[in-house]
């Protein structure tokens, strides 16, 4: 018997037969993503400021929510029920600026998209101006600048004002020199760059529009527009030290991530340190306190495994650090894997050292497959399979 049987036969219809009309109803022209991090107490703010400077337009905001412990997408989904040109876009357990503008981005089918943070620093007036450019000229993408002649950094302090500038001359190396604003975080372009570009983003940390530059695949078209940059109206600043490796770590992507995944520079430059650490821990046990050497290179071992894994959590794998007991788990398995690592070290490297080839290259090739065993193995089992 089969189900026909039992039900009428399902009506058919024609999905052409009622047009999308009037404006309400077709897609918007616009969208703002607005990443957001513990920024509950700017959302009603940004969202009335935006229906007063595009009144008239087609547009919505995506929020890119990364699980924000303050509640952020619970505000944005109850402005939303008021308004469905508000949208949120949550992503659990995962951090980072850049990756969540990217998300945001693909999740909007809107011919214009622009980026903007969620605490008024950047002038939303700016927008309207932002769109008539792309929709009147051929420029790709239209850019905020604080250094652009009229525009400001605001209220900066003299240090981060001196990082800001340094990290401009770094950017050369990526984004066109006469870009004023490469670090800037307030742009909108065209639904096309994006296309052309998202495959190749690095997405990594904060700086989403030298990304953006460095990834297109074509020289892209650019104006900028000067604003000043304003204060923080609620919350705090999510920069932080960090933020500056991070930065050093798009650029090195850029550079020669095609033939080397960026994490692995990262945990091999911590691995680097970690020696330091082990031979610090050896002396001091060895040689200060007198214990045994097997004692003290056990000690130093464990020392410095925890101090990879610690300083991975925070650099290599920051956008999925590990906390609380997520922490001493990551932790437990990392000692596993990377003793198991260090008996393939010193497997291939005594096999090579018995082919007769030398000892230094013997302790090379050890140390190769036992970084990338590591580096392999802990990806997947100690912060499970990270995507950006
Ligand atoms: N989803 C998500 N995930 N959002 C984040 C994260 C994150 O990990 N970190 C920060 N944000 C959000 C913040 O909530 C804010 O809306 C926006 O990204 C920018 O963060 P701020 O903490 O306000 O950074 P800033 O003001 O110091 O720097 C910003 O402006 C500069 C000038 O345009 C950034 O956009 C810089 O990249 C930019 O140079
Ligand atoms: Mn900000």
């Amino acid at each position: 018997m089969d189900a026909a049987e039992h039900h009428p036969p399902l009506e058919t219809y024609d999905v052409n037969a009622i047009s999308a009309d009037g404006a309400q109803r077709s897609g918007p022209q616009l969208a703002i993503i607005v990443p957001t991090f513990n920024e509950r107490d700017n959302i009603a703010e940004l969202i009335g400021r935006l229906r007063v400077c595009l009144d008239h337009r087609s547009w919505e905001v995506v929020f890119v929510d990364d699980d924000s412990p303050d509640g952020t997408a619970a505000v944005v989904r109850e402005q939303a029920a008021a308004d469905s040109r508000v949208r949120c876009l949550r992503r659990i357990g995962r951090r980072g600026l850049s990756s969540a503008c990217v998300e945001g981005m693909l999740a909007t089918t809107a011919p214009y998209v622009a980026v903007m943070d969620a605490d008024m620093q950047h002038d939303e007036r700016l927008l309207p101006q932002m769109l008539d450019v792309l929709q009147n000229s051929d420029a790709d993408i239209v850019v905020g600048s604080r250094y652009a002649p009229g525009g400001d950094i605001g209220d900066w302090d003299a240090r981060r004002a001196r990082m800001s500038r340094m990290a401009i001359r770094l950017s050369r190396v990526l984004v066109p020199a006469d870009l004023t604003d490469p670090m800037s975080g307030f742009f909108m372009l065209r639904r096309a760059v994006l296309e052309d570009c998202m495959r190749h983003l690095s997405t990594i940390g904060f700086k989403i529009l030298a990304d953006v530059f460095a990834s297109a695949p074509q020289p892209l078209r650019f104006k900028e527009l000067a604003y000043s940059f304003r204060l923080r109206r609620a919350g705090v600043s999510k920069l932080d030290s960090v933020t500056a490796w991070d930065y050093v770590m798009l650029l090195l992507d850029k550079m020669v991530g095609r033939y080397i995944p960026v994490r692995f520079l990262a945990f091999s430059i911590v691995g680097t340190m970690g020696v330091a650490v082990h031979f610090a821990v050896l002396t001091l046990v060895f040689k200060g306190f007198h214990r045994g050497f097997v004692a003290g290179q056990a000690t130093a071992t464990l020392c410095a495994m925890t101090f990879n894994f610690a300083v991975n959590n925070v650099l290599t794998y920051r956008d999925m650090r590990l906390r609380g007991m997520g922490w001493l788990k990551g932790w437990a398995t990392f000692v596993l894997a990377c003793g198991i690592g260090g008996f393939s070290n010193l497997g291939v490297a005594s096999t090579i050292y018995g082919l007769g080839r030398g000892w230094f290259p013997a302790a090379i090739a050890g140390i190769v497959v036992g970084a990338v065993w590591n580096y392999a193995v802990t990806m997947m089992l100690t912060w499970g399979r990270p995507r950006r």
